[in-house]
């Protein structure tokens, strides 16, 4: 069934879910997941194994930080901007015994934590495993659960938020493909924030 997750990654689902419950993380990262595939069919000859563990486990981090700070860690004007390398240690560190237990075939640890750990405040990738997480990271902020999560967080009508990802995050995307999916992304959220805008109108009349 497409949407699913792959009969190898559901125990690395089960063991990650519990420290994902915390800003919308566990839908974050199954749309990641599936971003993450979607780019991988591209890209035949990177290691699809490595970069969905670490899709998986890349931000149960963010469990441990305070979850009164967790709106002001991220976005252009962030007033904790420690705390994203905060989540990526924690990552590391709730990840690896997760990681030794599951003992996933073909999959070394080291290299899945080494992902994690930088996923976010390393802006270039060190491998073409960690470039399709990284990407597909943050492609989500484009799809409709992004902005209708990140509207949420900053408090800005979906209009000003495909704006802001379009100014601030496409020009982050590291590749030919993740760019073009961002475009595209970007291109339905626009419509979509226009039709919401039109609705308003229409009602006000
Ligand atoms: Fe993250
Ligand atoms: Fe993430």
């Amino acid at each position: 069934m497409s949407g699913a997750l792959l009969e190898r990654d559901i125990p690395t689902w089960l063991a990650a879910r519990p420290y994902l419950d915390v800003r919308s993380n566990d839908e974050h990262t199954l749309i990641s997941y599936q971003l993450a595939r979607a780019l991988l069919k591209l890209r035949p000859e990177v290691d699809e194994a490595t970069v969905l563990t670490a899709i998986l486990f890349h931000d149960v981090g963010w469990k441990m930080v305070p979850v009164e700070k967790l709106a002001d860690s991220v976005g252009p004007k962030p007033k904790y901007p420690e705390l994203q390398r905060v989540h990526e240690v924690e990552g590391v560190a709730i990840a690896r015994p997760h990681l030794q237990a599951l003992a996933i075939l073909g999959v070394d640890v080291e290299t899945v934590l080494s992902i994690i750990d930088g996923h976010d405040t390393r802006k270039q990738a060190i491998s073409p495993e960690d470039e399709i997480v990284k990407e597909a990271d943050k492609l989500w902020r484009f799809t409709s659960h992004g902005v209708k999560t990140i509207c949420g967080w900053f408090g800005t009508p979906p209009k000003e938020t495909v704006a802001m990802l379009e100014d601030f995050v496409l020009p982050q995307m590291l590749t030919k493909d993740g760019r073009a999916m961002a475009e595209a992304l970007v291109a339905q959220g626009q419509a979509m924030a226009w039709l919401d805008d039109m609705t308003t109108l229409e009602g006000q009349r």
